[in-house]
């Protein structure tokens, strides 16, 4: 039987509250690294040409620029893949707060993709565990948006502060330094991976407010009686056992769903995306863009426990795909017709708006929510590893399949969206109101068939959400 639906009553106390708090501070940097690099292209531009005239004696050739450029934007992002591959070794060995603390002392960018979904995951309530995990994409939104308000050129986007305006990224980091200690480990991981009971009670206590954990502590248990049956889970063996093998591949490719849409050739060239389609004032535009993006996660973060995660993300995706359209449209059309810069304008508002509604946040958050405790942290390392070099490759090669391409760049993100839209609707199952261990249930070889019933029976609710699965295992 499945113990615990009803466990959480969802109360988010201080502790709660401060952990989330400080663990997002990192996702805060994160989304600050990526939004700072957009506004300050031509003026940090302009300082390689200075450097390139003064060593050589002429302009710097436009095609060493575009890769010179390509890669100061990319670049962050193979910290990005080393340090989310390293997350689920480190935190097992050393504790998911250890784990940040150590993380934040080296500056580690990549550690919030992981680290952050994972821990907050584990202490949240099952009722908050989507709404919680929005948190981090909406930290990393916000810190998107700061970074394009700072890189403004009357603030610290100017030709003499632009280093400042890079170096403002380890000011969340020092207080996320502050913090951590007053944090509570996961109690998940210290009761089931470390076997401490007693630790794992009094973490429980504090970010519930209640006496009474026992209800928790049984779930807890009855993963930790699988999990102890189970041996540890190493990467490769995510993708020889059955059972984690699809799970695994829809992490991966919900990953790339949210990179390959094209949302961060958007937040790395918007600006000089806004100024070839005639646009008057780019990086306003730029703002704006940061601007519903932010609206959007909040709108993200009240759906997410009603409408549930599959719909969502197959919205958001269809979504991106229409107004990739509409923009190749407007672009192909602007010589001719002037006003069509608005239209691409808005078209870039609606694709930034409809990622934030479920490709934005629900990759993070999902696979996190996919595995159990045993193969959760080799589980995040993948996901991780797989959404910075999507990250990467988008950073480095768009300016130049976006020269190649023309007006018509975004047709293939269309196409891509299309790909993962038919993905999620085949593949994905729906996780809202669910604990892990239901969820890893959901994947395990008997027949799904039999575990949706148990499930609705459980979860008292009908099974339109739940019979997601399909033609698999049967
Ligand atoms: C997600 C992505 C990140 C992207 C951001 C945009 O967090 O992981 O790469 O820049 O959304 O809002």
């Amino acid at each position: 039987a499945m113990i615990g639906y009803e466990l959480s009553n969802g109360t988010v106390t201080g502790t709660l509250a401060l952990s989330v708090f400080t663990a997002v501070l990192g996702s805060f940097q994160f989304g600050y690294n990526i939004g700072v690099i957009n506004a300050p292209q031509k003026i940090i531009e302009a300082d390689y040409n200075a450097t390139w005239v003064h060593r050589y004696g002429e302009p710097i050739p436009s095609s060493t620029l575009t890769t010179l450029w390509s890669l100061s934007v990319a670049i962050f992002s193979i910290g990005g893949m080393i340090s989310s591959f390293c997350v689920g070794v480190i935190s097992e060995w050393l504790g998911r707060l250890y784990c940040f603390l150590w993380f934040v002392i080296l500056f580690f960018p990549g550690l919030a993709s992981g680290l952050v979904p994972m821990y907050v995951g584990e202490i949240a309530p099952t009722s908050l565990r989507g709404a919680l995990g929005t948190l981090h994409q909406l930290a990393i939104v916000t810190g998107i948006l700061i970074a394009q308000v700072l890189g403004l050129e009357s603030l610290l986007g100017s030709e003499e502060l632009w280093p400042v305006l890079m170096g403002v990224t380890v000011l969340p980091t020092v207080l996320q330094m502050v913090l951590l200690p007053f944090c509570p480990e996961s109690p998940r991981f210290l009761y089931i991976i470390r076997s401490q009971e007693h630790h794992a009670k009094s973490g429980l206590r504090r970010l519930t407010g209640r006496q009474d954990v026992g209800d928790m502590l049984a779930e807890m248990k009855e993963e930790k009686r699988r999990m102890d049956m189970e041996r540890k889970v190493s990467i490769a063996e995510l993708f020889r056992s059955p059972m984690y093998r699809q799970p695994i591949i829809i992490a991966i490719l919900l990953q790339l769903s949210q990179q390959l849409s094209g949302v961060n050739a958007i937040f790395y060239y918007s600006t000089s995306i806004f100024q070839k389609a005639g646009v008057q004032s780019p990086v306003y535009a730029t703002i704006g863009a940061g601007v519903v993006n932010c609206a959007f996660t909040v709108v993200s973060l009240f759906l997410v426990e009603r409408t549930g995660r599959r719909t969502l993300h197959m919205l958001g995706l269809s979504g991106m795909c229409g107004c990739a359209v509409v923009m190749t449209m407007a672009l192909a059309l602007l010589d001719s017709v002037p006003w069509m810069s608005y239209i691409s304008m808005l078209a870039i508002f609606g694709f930034v708006a409809f990622f934030e509604v479920g490709p934005g946040p629900i990759p993070w958050f999902f696979v996190a929510e996919l595995f159990s405790q045993g193969p959760r942290p080799a589980a995040m390392a993948v996901a991780g590893f797989a959404n910075w070099t999507a990250n990467f490759i988008i950073g480095f090669a768009f300016q130049y399949v976006a020269e190649l391409c023309g007006p018509y760049v975004f047709l293939i993100f269309a196409a891509l969206l299309l790909f993962f839209l038919i993905f999620t609707f085949f593949r994905v199952p729906e996780t809202r109101g669910k604990t892990f261990d239901q969820i890893s249930n959901t994947f395990s070889k008997h027949s799904p068939a039999m575990i949706d019933m148990d499930l609705d029976m459980e979860l008292g609710k009908h099974s339109t959400e739940l019979d997601y699965l399909g033609e698999e295992g049967s």
